[in-house]
């Protein structure tokens, strides 16, 4: 949700912030902004619009200087306007600030400040910041920061420059990731990792209310009590290439194709003696029996995961499981204390929502394991226990690996309860273990029947409504499904259990109206071809979803997607593929841009 990059050194800063910038361009992107200070004066470009449209800004006139900040916004506080576009300058214009997150008590901060005479230009939260750091300096710009800081209340990334301090920036955070890049007479500070692996792959990760002061050589870090902070250099593995298209139109097609590699990287560590084992998990028999409940908690898709493993958890290991969406989790009080595990999902690690959830069920006392795909994410490190889905950075907006690594660390974490609780022999797990390692290969089987999905897709696109249904599992990838249709393509889509479209929603299937059927759980098939008579009944047209060998849905059904053979608490991971691909190409033929839907960002950093 917003995206910052800031940089100070010896190169000229505006293409290494623009450059930056278009990698974070996922994370917001109704408008965009740099300040670039120079011979005593900071020179501030910005727009509504795409990075694109900024630099359509610049006309070839780039501004030249060493230093400075840029912003891709998400917006919240004020329409999406030039005014609104971060970086925002105090009213001298001695100080520009941008800024990720929400500061809650604005409105207090923005009319003490225009009782004091200054001069709001915008409609946004983050301008009182750069007033107060106008307010508050004394020439000391970590000493400006923490006063600054120390009045405001919510969350934030904040990066700030000043004419003044011509050779500094310094940069906070709370509940909004914030990195710092170490490099070479020159750092760094960013929203997220590829928005500098370019320049250097030694990181520091910001905690929260950490401060940091950079020039081009000396980074240092603070308390708000000034105390300086001794941090661990974090150390990038992954390559830059990872966070590229790598010849594919969309980072969304290309990581719907990366599925089968990640997800093999997912669980084949995780296999000793044909069992699962987390090599950094300490989960004991005894840890196991002291849990009377778990919840877990996420939102969007991850929410969709989460379904999933109640269904497994339950089923494999026998333990009560609710799932909560995260953002109603905080407020309603869930029954938690030290015999509940908490178990948080979460792509990015920083859904603000999830993390709070987190913060919550560890204060109750609560046991929480987070399963995570950005190593270093403020979930994984608040979390107690971490099991990272390895996805690899996923740019598009629209999850597709993120959640079917997630649907893996869910089999797993079930396969591993039901051992541990004696509810699942060392046999069938190493069957369903079996099972599991040849997800990949299929997905690839999958992934290959792309031309009748594209065919699918050209003769649907145009239609105003698409319902989902399915029975059990495939409820939940119907739920997740529909979740990808309505984001990328905008065709409005509601996904329902199959044996309720009956009790409302029935009403609403005409001559033509689209329904996507799964039927692929087995011991669930006649009961769901059922359904699906009930819609052809009522004139719907029917594209459903069946493992091979289940041929008499061909006879009822207008179109039929059939799936490798597999066990029925496996199909979903399958299921899901063509689903994606579906919704891609919806898209693609409705001329909607894919990797970047409207009013939507990857990572959700605000409430
Ligand atoms: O990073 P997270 O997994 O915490 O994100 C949760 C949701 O915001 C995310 O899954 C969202 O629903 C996606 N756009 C779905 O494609």
């Amino acid at each position: 949700m917003c995206g910052i990059v800031g940089y100070i050194g010896k190169k000229e800063a505006s293409p290494i912030l623009i450059d930056g910038l278009k990698k974070l361009e996922y994370r917001g992107y109704d408008s965009a902004g740099i300040a670039i200070l120079s011979e005593g004066k900071i020179n501030v470009i910005k727009t509504k619009g795409r990075l694109a449209d900024l630099e359509e800004r610049f006309k070839g006139k780039i501004p030249k200087g060493n230093i400075g900040i840029g912003h891709t916004r998400w917006a919240t506080h004020g329409a999406p306007s030039d005014e609104n576009s971060h970086p925002h300058m105090s009213m001298s214009e001695n100080i520009a600030v941008v800024h990720n997150g929400i500061i809650e008590n604005y409105m207090e901060l923005k009319k003490d400040l225009e009782k004091k005479g200054y001069k709001f230009r915008s409609e946004t939260d983050t301008e009182v910041l750069a007033h107060l750091a106008e307010m508050y300096y004394d020439g000391n710009l970590v000493d400006t920061l923490i006063k600054v800081i120390k009045d405001v209340r919510g969350s934030f990334a904040i990066g700030l420059i000043c004419k003044d301090n011509p050779n500094e920036l310094v940069a906070v955070r709370k509940d909004s990731p914030l990195i710092v890049g170490l490099g070479e007479n020159e750092n760094f500070i960013a929203s997220d990792i590829p928005a500098i692996l370019e320049h250097t792959r030694k990181i520091y990760l910001l905690n929260d209310l950490e401060f940091v002061h950079l020039t081009s050589d000396k980074v240092e870090l603070f308390t708000i009590d000034k105390k300086p902070i001794n941090k661990n250099i974090f150390n990038v593995e992954w390559d830059v290439d990872a966070a590229e298209k790598g010849g594919f139109d969309h980072f969304m097609l290309k990581e719907m194709y990366e599925q089968p590699k990640v997800i093999n990287n997912t669980i084949t560590p995780r296999i000793k003696n044909g069992l699962i084992e987390f090599d950094d998990i300490n989960f004991t028999a005894d840890d196991l029996k002291n849990i009377s409940r778990a919840f877990i908690v996420a939102c969007g898709s991850a929410y969709h995961a989460g379904m999933v493993g109640k269904y497994l958890i339950e089923n494999l290991a026998r333990i009560p499981v609710e799932v909560d969406i995260a953002s109603e989790f905080r407020y309603r009080n869930p029954i938690i204390d030290d015999k509940t595990l908490v178990i948080i999902v979460s792509q990015s690690g920083e859904t603000a929502d999830t993390l709070a959830a987190l913060r919550d069920a560890k204060k109750k006392g609560a046991r929480v394991l987070a399963v995570v795909n950005v190593v270093g994410s403020s979930i994984a490190r608040e979390a107690d226990d971490v099991l990272y889905t390895w996805a690899g950075p996923e740019i598009a907006v629209a999850s597709t690996k993120g959640y079917t690594t997630q649907l893996m660390a869910m089999y797993m974490i079930a396969l591993k309860f039901g051992v541990l609780s004696g509810n699942l022999s060392e046999k069938d797990a190493k069957h369903l273990i079996n099972e599991l390692l040849t997800v990949p290969e299929k997905l690839e089987v999958l992934l290959g029947k792309i031309d009748s999905i594209k065919e699918l897709a050209k003769k649907y696109h145009n239609r105003r409504d698409v319902f989902y249904i399915g029975r059990g599992l495939d409820h939940m990838v119907a739920l997740e499904g529909s979740l990808k249709l309505k984001e990328i393509s905008y065709i409005h889509s509601e996904a329902y259990a199959a044996g309720e479209l009956k009790h409302g929603t029935i009403a609403l299937i005409e001559e033509g109206t689209v329904v996507v059927a799964l039927a692929t759980q087995n011991s669930l098939f006649e009961k769901t071809l059922s359904n699906i008579k009930e819609v052809k009944a009522r004139g719907g047209t029917v594209i459903a979803l069946a493992q091979e060998g289940n041929d008499s849905v061909k006879e009822i059904a207008d179109e039929v997607i059939v799936l490798p053979k597999i066990d029925d608490r496996l199909s979903s991971v399958l299921a899901v593929v063509p689903l994606q691909l579906f919704a891609y190409y919806c898209a693609i033929d409705k001329g909607c841009d894919v990797d970047k839907p409207r009013n939507l960002a990857k990572s959700v950093t605000v409430e």
